[in-house]
């Protein structure tokens, strides 16, 4: 595997994500994508909404503003709770967060440790500054949400929001009464994030601005059935449990029945997302989940796990899905003073609903686990070659003429890329040799390239060549837009 740098040198390359205003220096923690990059981020968030809001009777979505009442955030507890303790360097000044550096340095995890428990060890350890080398000293406790000022004479102190969650309980009462949902259901959300992280750093892994596709899954207290566990019951994962030692390969079934997971839902939900990555192409073995110890916990989570991915910096967390229990609608209902609870028309009573599972996935951490899952240097072709699944690719054809002078070859070419772009994201190269030309599309995962050649004026058949196993076929041009739908 490829290092992070290599990997961010890569995406500049190719236009997938590049620092901001590199022309000034650029702006860390703050990325802008390219033209290939943005065609990846929409795909993974579009199969994303397709396979959790618009292929399932029982999720719904919506889309909140990114700056809200700071009363939310005071609710949620992100004003008083939303905290990572600093670090500094008594000799170059630099800041570190501290459960960060503890881990890079001694390789255990330091998530969720008081201030005490982090400082002790730094000391326990003789960690010193990475960049200098410099005696360190712990900072104050940091709280990540960027603040603005609303209004033009700056008189409400607002925040950016550090999650996409918060709007969906806010807004839970109006969608409720407008969407008719019954209980189980999901609100779904995908959108910008903000979150003022010490160190922001890996690239596209911990920035300050990103993107996150999160659904609150609302159950009735007391009915704690989940029709759909059977879907993922038989599934295997590897996890690492909370007691650290077992790295093992278990069915979802086992991990209830021996109440890793405490509730179904929660475990279904876990496992959705697990599969959905396997689905869009992640490799098995580089997948993991891990369960939060009781330390690490968040302040709203009675329980949380975590999907992981084997980067080239260690695994990592790429999703997590905490169970929320009624901490948010509660702490909406005391500070907002309104009934956000529903009645259950069995019961005649009112409850207020549970979130069983919160699944919580950053797009560009789901993007940068797929770029290095496909990112294959082929010695033999020369070029790199991206093995996106099809669905995410950003570009899902090219066509070319297999000349570029010949102007009936042209025109047929021409016809052809207009007329699959329609349906497809397709691109049209006449420039460089065929060779090239399959290289360069290699590089940003086309999964098929269209030659025209002399034979297709006759015989109005083109050549299909595939991105992974480079095989040619030859096809109907009447056929191609079927052909090409079928293997996406
Ligand atoms: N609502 C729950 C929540 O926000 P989280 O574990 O803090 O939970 C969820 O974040 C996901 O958001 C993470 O698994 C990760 O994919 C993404 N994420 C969080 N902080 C990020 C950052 N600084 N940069 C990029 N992605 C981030």
């Amino acid at each position: 595997m490829i290092s992070i740098e290599e990997m961010a040198t890569f995406c500049k390359k190719k236009g997938i994500a590049f620092l901001t205003s590199e022309i000034y220096g650029g702006f860390s923690g703050f990325y802008d994508f390219g033209p290939m990059g943005v065609e990846l981020k929409n795909n993974i968030k579009a199969e994303l909404w397709k396979s959790f809001v618009q292929g399932r009777d029982d999720v719904v979505g919506m889309d909140g503003a990114t700056i809200t009442h700071p009363k939310v955030w005071e609710a949620s507890g992100h004003t008083a709770s939303f905290m990572d303790a600093m670090v500094g360097c008594d000799r170059c000044r630099e800041k570190f967060r501290a459960d960060t550096l503890i881990e890079d340095a001694v390789q255990i995890s330091a998530d969720g440790l008081s201030v005490e428990q982090l400082e002790n060890l730094i000391v326990k350890h003789k960690i010193h500054c990475p960049k200098c080398k410099g005696p360190l000293s712990m900072g104050q406790q940091f709280n990540l949400m960027f603040n603005t000022q609303v209004g033009p004479a700056g008189a409400v102190q607002a925040y950016l929001r550090p999650e996409t969650a918060q709007l969906i309980f806010t807004a839970f009462k109006n969608i409720v009464d407008i969407a008719r949902v019954k209980l189980p259901f999901g609100i779904a959300q995908a959108g910008k994030a903000y979150r003022n992280e010490i160190s922001p750093r890996d690239f596209l892994f911990r920035t300050r601005e990103f993107e996150q596709f999160e659904i609150e899954y609302f159950t009735h207290p007391k009915k704690t059935e989940c029709p759909c566990f059977k879907e993922v019951a038989d599934m295997k994962v590897q996890i690492l449990t909370e007691s650290k030692k077992d790295l093992a390969s278990h069915t979802i079934k086992d991990l209830v029945e021996n109440k890793v997971f405490k509730s179904k839902w929660h475990a279904y939900w876990v496992a959705s997302f697990y599969r959905w990555f396997l689905e869009h192409g992640i490799k098995p073995e580089n997948l993991r989940l891990r369960e939060h110890t009781k330390d690490e916990l968040a302040h709203y989570a009675k329980a949380c796990f975590d999907i992981e991915y084997k980067f080239p910096f260690g695994w990592k967390e790429i999703h997590g899905d905490a169970d929320r229990s009624t901490f948010d609608l509660d702490q909406h209902m005391k500070v907002s003073k309104k009934d956000l609870r529903l009645f259950d028309e069995e019961t005649k009573e009112k409850v207020v609903p549970h979130v069983a599972a919160e699944p919580s996935q950053g797009i560009e951490r789901a993007m940068l686990a797929f770029l290095f899952d496909a990112y294959e240097d082929d010695k033999e072709r020369g070029n790199i070659v991206l093995k996106l699944h099809p669905s995410i690719s950003p570009v899902k054809v090219a066509v070319f003429p297999l000349v570029s002078n010949k102007p009936g070859l042209l025109a047929m070419a021409e016809e052809i890329h207009r007329e699959l772009r329609k349906e497809f994201n397709s691109t049209y190269d006449r420039s460089g040799s065929i060779g090239r030309r399959y290289a360069r599309q290699d590089e940003i995962g086309t999964p098929f390239c269209i030659t025209i050649d002399f034979d297709s004026l006759e015989d109005k058949s083109v050549t299909v060549r595939h991105r992974d196993s480079t095989k040619q076929e030859r096809i109907k041009k009447e056929d191609l837009i079927g052909y090409i739908k079928k293997k996406l």
